[in-house]
């Protein structure tokens, strides 16, 4: 499918500048916009470290950093756009703010996403007078030049036609978007995520791991299966041939002892400053930004092999395939 929008990247943080790099290399004109002191230079910079690893996955033709632009004035940036992906920061009332502004200068067709990681669009939406029924959260995961998965939710306004081109979009730009069936707290995968971290910050609060047994438990035991398979048909194989219903036959009673009995932390500032200081404590010897170089080429392998097993769940497609 080929991408024929004209990009709006709103804020300029971790999340914009992945989106504003993926879609230069899809071969789209990026129009990106933030209102922070030197946003333009710490952008170009990003994009243009990013680059090598997106040229390995295979950049389209006639894509170019050169095709970004940057203006500090978000009206100028979301004038022409047809498509507006906004990053800003994760609070309600200044992103309701931004989408009336993104709502007043963008032309009526537009649709606009919002990255956020877990507000809802019916509120995001509130502000915007014009056309409201355009708002979706395209709810990408950080690597997001790499990680493959959107989540589109749609708000109470949101029409069904703006959730199609924003499917539509995000696929044709190499991304694997699931549409939430319901607008929730967190959408998905980031009420997953927290629903493990609970369990993980209680586990450290009440002495029973450290930080780093922790993410050893997970990066070498069943998350290696999980990024495969996803938990529940990982699940099913672990039944055996009686499958899941046969896992849930024996293992049922049991994991449901073990979800009665998992915490309920607070995270205190005791609690938090626990978790940064194992955290301090895991990273002693390790070069941080070699630790990110590595995991990013190691998801680049991943991505590049699954896309040669056809069975696994979610597989992404290959580049062309609908
Ligand atoms: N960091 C993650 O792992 C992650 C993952 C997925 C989604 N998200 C979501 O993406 C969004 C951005 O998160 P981030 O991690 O990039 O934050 P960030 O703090 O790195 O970036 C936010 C950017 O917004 C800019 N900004 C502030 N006011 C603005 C305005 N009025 N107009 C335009 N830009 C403005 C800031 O200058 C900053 O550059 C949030 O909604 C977050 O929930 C974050």
């Amino acid at each position: 499918m080929s991408v024929a929008e004209r990009v709006a990247v709103v804020g300029t943080g971790v999340i914009g500048t992945g989106w504003a790099t993926l879609f230069l290399a899809r071969g789209l004109d990026v129009v990106a916009t933030d209102p922070a002191d030197g946003a333009e230079a710490r952008l170009r910079e990003a994009v243009e470290e990013m680059w090598p690893t997106l040229t390995r996955l295979g950049v389209a033709e006639g894509a170019s950093p050169d095709r970004l632009a940057f203006t500090p004035h978000l009206d100028v940036a979301v004038a022409s756009a047809s498509f507006v992906q906004e990053n800003g920061p994760e609070q309600e009332d200044l992103k309701q703010r931004l989408f009336a502004a993104i709502d007043d200068a963008a032309p009526p067709g537009t649709v606009v996403a919002s990255s956020s990681s877990g507000l809802m669009p019916s509120r995001l939406q509130a502000m915007s007078r014009r056309h409201p029924e355009r708002v979706v959260v395209g709810h990408p995961f950080n690597p997001v030049h790499l990680i493959p998965l959107v989540e589109v939710v749609a708000g109470r306004a949101t029409t069904p036609a703006a959730v199609d081109r924003a499917m539509a979009f995000y696929t044709a730009v190499g991304k694997h978007p699931i549409r939430v069936r319901q607008e929730i707290p967190g959408h998905v995968a980031n009420r997953l995520q927290a629903a493990l971290w609970r369990e993980a910050y209680s586990l450290v609060d009440r002495g029973v791991a450290a930080v780093r047994d922790i993410d050893t438990a997970i990066s070498n035991g069943p998350g290696l299966r999980w990024a495969l398979l996803g938990p529940l048909m990982n699940q099913h194989l672990s039944g055996g041939p009686g499958g899941m219903a046969h896992l849930l036959e024996h293992l049922g009673p049991p994991a449901q002892a073990w979800m009665d009995d998992l915490g309920t932390p607070t995270l205190t500032p005791e609690l938090a400053a626990k978790l940064v200081a194992g955290v301090d404590e895991e990273l002693e010897g390790v070069d941080e930004r070699r630790m990110a170089a590595q995991r990013d080429a190691l998801l680049l392998d991943l991505l590049e092999r699954k896309r040669d097993c056809p069975d696994l769940p979610g597989r992404p497609p290959h580049r062309g395939e609908s």
